[in-house]
């Protein structure tokens, strides 16, 4: 081959700025979301008037614009120069204990002092003269709250400095997409956090596909994607979750393959084709990002589908049902098997719930005569990945955590 760079090198017939269809771009303009960013702004107004304001809370399900809208609202205050709000985004998911996350607010606003290394009170102690010394008021926005492993622990902190200082103050915005989280905190906890609250609906498909239009515009070369294509990502978008990080995905992956096969068009085949790959990974993304029980019941869920159902009877062809019962047994036991304490079984009913919300896993009542009423749950995606995703997740997070310790 003469050039063998060549045919890779040849423009694209699809993609203007690839980046533009990544989930991870940012859009100057969020659509359908006005209502949510002016509640956002009005919980934080006090809190720029240098008032301590109300803490607030943000739910939505997965892709529904939470972190792109505050971060919107973010950009906003950090233009407002003169105001003694000063505000700190915390990813969780990164930033996942109270040590963690106090290490991260001084080290946004105090650099030097942070570099030191300090234990917690220090970092506490520092951190409130710094609040106090002038009346600022901190706006913290724990984003993925729920990854926090000692957030009851945290948010006591966090509420217990505002008596502890004597001017300025602390605000908290925290944000979720976990439903049950809410009923696994401290009563204390909740209350503070829920101050007031803030729902994010999902997309319908019209407004996902007008999301979609935004990037396509700015992505893509003009008229290479069918109308029926972009009509078709929406439509299984809305239908899975009116999800705009998946449909983002759809897109994509679509304008990928047409890209790969040297296509010059989008049609709803390559649409079909990348929704199926999207679906898979978005999966395991979930599952890197479940809170850990969670994530051992469904680990449980996968050895048990790997290995066959104790109860033959309902794995004959090829779909393999799990009883509840035994998947809480085998949660215990591998609960058990890493020094965790197991959860209750009524934890565990929630946490199945949620699985099921997620889309996880499909549950269904067994009807009457298989040992009276029971639930049966089957798995939504490959039990093989399932599993690797938990373990890999599972080890790199005790390794994570050594380190952690020893800095604390
Ligand atoms: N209203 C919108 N207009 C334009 N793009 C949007 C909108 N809402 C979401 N997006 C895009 O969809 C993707 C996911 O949105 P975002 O990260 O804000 O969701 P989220 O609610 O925080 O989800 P999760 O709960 O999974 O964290 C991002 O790429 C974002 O740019
Ligand atoms: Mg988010």
């Amino acid at each position: 081959m003469a050039e063998p760079f060549a045919d890779l090198l040849k423009e694209s017939a699809i993609f203007v700025n690839r980046d533009a269809l990544s989930p991870h771009f940012m859009p100057d303009h969020l659509l359908f979301r006005d209502k949510q960013i002016s509640s956002i702004v009005k919980a934080l107004t006090p809190s720029l008037k240098g008032e301590r304001g109300r803490n607030l809370f943000i739910y939505g399900k997965t892709g529904t614009g939470k972190t792109s809208s505050v971060k919107y609202v973010i950009d906003e205050v950090k233009k407002l120069v003169t105001v003694k709000a000063k505000i700190s985004y915390v990813n969780c998911r990164i930033y996942n204990s109270r040590y963690r996350v106090l290490s991260k607010i001084i080290s946004d606003h105090l650099p030097n002092y942070a570099k030191r290394g300090y234990g917690l009170v220090d970092i506490y102690e520092r951190l409130m003269n710094w609040v106090e010394e002038d009346g600022k008021v901190l706006i913290v926005v724990l984003d993925e709250i729920d990854m926090v492993k000692d957030l009851d622990d945290l948010i006591y902190t966090l509420t217990r400095a505002n008596s502890d200082i004597k001017s300025g103050g602390i605000t908290i915005v925290g944000v979720s997409n976990k439903i049950s989280f809410k009923e696994e905190l401290d009563p204390r906890s909740l209350s503070t956090l829920y101050e007031t609250e803030l729902v994010f609906p999902p997309y319908n498909s019209n407004e996902l596909l007008a999301i979609m239009q935004q990037r396509v515009a700015l992505g893509l070369k003009q008229n290479v994607i069918e109308q029926a294509a972009l009509n078709l990502a929406a439509a299984i978008s809305a239908r899975e979750s009116g999800d705009a990080r998946f449909a983002l995905k759809i897109l994509s992956r679509a304008a990928e393959i047409s890209d790969e096969k040297r296509l010059n068009r989008i049609t709803t085949k390559e649409v079909e084709e990348a929704s199926k790959s999207a679906e898979e990974e978005i999966a395991y993304e979930l599952v890197s990002t479940l809170p850990e029980h969670q994530k051992l019941v469904i680990y449980a869920i996968a050895l048990l589908t790997m290995q066959g159902s104790r109860y033959k009877k309902l794995t004959e062809g090829t779909e393999t049902y799990l009883f509840s019962g035994e998947v809480y047994d085998k949660y215990a036991a591998i609960s058990n098997s890493l020094s965790k304490e197991p959860k209750s079984s009524r934890w565990y009913r929630k946490y199945i719930s949620d699985l099921e919300m997620q889309g996880l896993i499909n549950t269904y009542e067994s009807g009457k005569g298989i040992r009276g009423h029971t639930k049966l749950i089957k798995l939504a995606y490959s039990p093989e990945k399932i599993k690797g995703t938990v373990e890999n997740g599972l080890f790199k997070e005790s390794e994570a955590e050594g380190k952690a310790q020893a800095q604390e």
